[in-house]
């Protein structure tokens, strides 16, 4: 029987949202006097927060369990191990009889964690994999201290029902957290230091409380004066407002950044995917945004191989992306989960079919990626700084458009500077401080509210 831990270390996998659970359940534990440790195999309780969107994800859960009872075990060790995140979900007492873990936590549930730690303890191994209605949020300790950059969890879950997609499995129904509480949550990461919070949502687009969207939490949110920049991820096309589209004309604090994942550029494929948007509406909806932001960066996911993808199919892909013209993009191999429709058509591609797809549409937007990196050279933006970089001297922060930029100078973490591009590369861009710092744009929307 293992006694109760005194130490954790908590290990995220896949998406931001995990990265944002990860620290929540950091905190949660800190809360209850273990104290965290970096070194995953000398901890008592190793979480690991798991992913389950693709095969690869969720086996890798499998094999760290194994490699973290080895090293542990040369030490004489012998960690509680809890699964949390979304292969709890979706495999539950499975990962119990497989790995002989001693708790097992799903994405909406992790408020429990305490409760569940304590009963393996005691010998039995614990599992909780529930979707209550009373969401975790107001269980949940209150944040301390916080990067610069900061994630805040508005909504969860997935209605949409992708046919590859195990989202809506895992994570739930759509569920907005209420503007009160997230309002709080946001003043609370600022007064704890954050200065750019990221909205997260598997379909943050879909906010909604009490008649108001999601534009309307951003205009709440831009009212906190230390805070100086606002992002949202990850967007649905269909459910992206005309509100939220002119937030990013009217909202300076809104920064000029949109991920919206696509997934293929054929008809065909996004009917069979079940997108319920076409290329040419996602396309026109791009233009919209353009229209009222023209220097905002593309971002997409987009998936290879889907099963009856067709060279014509992948074809119309490749024109999409030459169409867009990506700052930057994720696009993966088609990988069948368990349960999902697309996982019992017929017509699955062969692995080398995508292997050769993937490597030509990642050669694609690594030429637009690097376009848009080199078209940003001899402009001066607000750059975040977030941490310190390799060299003496020199910081790591972001731009508007989400570049990482490198700088040398007198700064500190946390800084907003004025920040001359000065040189691009595929991954990041290089800046040079401004001597006289210029201030943000002040739009029409502020000046209304500041005079309301
Ligand atoms: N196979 C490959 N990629 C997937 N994604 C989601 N499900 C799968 C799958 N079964 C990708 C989509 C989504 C991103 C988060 O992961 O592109 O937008
Ligand atoms: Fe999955 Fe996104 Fe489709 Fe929802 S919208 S089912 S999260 S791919």
């Amino acid at each position: 029987m293992k006694s109760a831990p005194k130490t954790f270390h908590v290990k995220s996998f896949g998406c931001q949202m995990n990265v944002y659970d990860g620290d929540r359940m950091a905190e949660l534990m800190s809360a209850e006097g273990l104290v965290a440790t970096d070194d995953a195999h000398a901890a008592d309780l190793v979480v690991l927060n798991t992913c389950h969107i693709r095969e690869k994800a969720t086996e890798k859960v499998y094999s760290d369990i194994g490699r973290i009872r080895k090293e542990a075990g040369k030490r004489g060790g012998d960690p509680m191990i809890a699964v949390a995140g979304c292969v709890a979900q979706a495999e539950g007492v499975e990962i119990v009889r497989r790995a002989k873990v001693d708790v097992v936590v799903g994405p909406q549930a992790y408020h429990n964690l305490p409760g569940l730690v304590a009963r393996a303890a005691t010998g039995t191994s614990a599992l909780d994999t529930d979707m209550p209605v009373d969401l975790k949020f107001g269980h949940l300790p209150a944040r301390r201290r916080v990067s610069p950059s900061t994630f805040l969890t508005v909504q969860e879950g997935c209605d949409k029902f992708c046919t590859y997609c195990v989202v809506p499995y895992t994570r739930g129904a759509e569920v907005s957290r209420g503007r009160a509480q997230i309002v709080d949550e946001a003043k609370a990461l600022v007064d704890a230091g954050a200065r750019e919070l990221t909205l997260l949502g598997q379909n943050v687009n879909a906010w909604e409380d009490d008649g108001k969207g999601l534009h309307d939490l951003i205009a709440d949110l831009a009212d906190i004066p230390a805070l100086a920049r606002i992002r949202y991820t990850t967007s649905h096309p269909n459910d992206m407002a005309q509100g939220l589209i002119e937030a990013h004309r009217d909202i300076s604090k809104l920064m000029p950044f949109l991920h919206l994942p696509v997934q293929s550029g054929s008809d065909r494929v996004l009917k069979a995917m079940n997108r319920s948007h076409s290329r040419d509406s996602y396309l026109r909806l791009l233009d919209r945004v353009r229209a009222v932001r023209p220097d905002i960066a593309l971002s997409g996911d987009f998936i290879v191989g889907f099963p009856g993808e067709t060279e014509q199919d992948f074809a119309e892909t490749l024109s999409l992306v030459d169409a867009v013209g990506y700052a930057q993009a994720f696009s993966f191999k088609y990988s069948p989960r368990p349960g999902t429709p697309a996982a019992s058509m017929t017509d699955q591609i062969a692995p080398e079919v995508m292997d050769e797809r993937l490597q030509r549409l990642q050669e694609a937007l690594n030429r637009d990626q690097a376009a848009f990196n080199a078209a940003t050279v001899g402009r001066t933006c607000d750059v975040l700084i977030e941490r310190k970089g390799k060299l003496p001297g020199q910081f790591l922060g972001k731009s508007p458009w989400l570049h990482s930029v490198h700088i040398v100078g007198d700064l500190a973490i946390g800084d907003l500077v004025s920040v001359e591009i000065t040189a691009a590369g595929p991954n990041s861009v290089t800046g040079v401080p401004k001597s006289g710092h210029e201030p943000l744009r002040e739009s029409a929307h502020e000046r209304n509210r500041a005079a309301a």
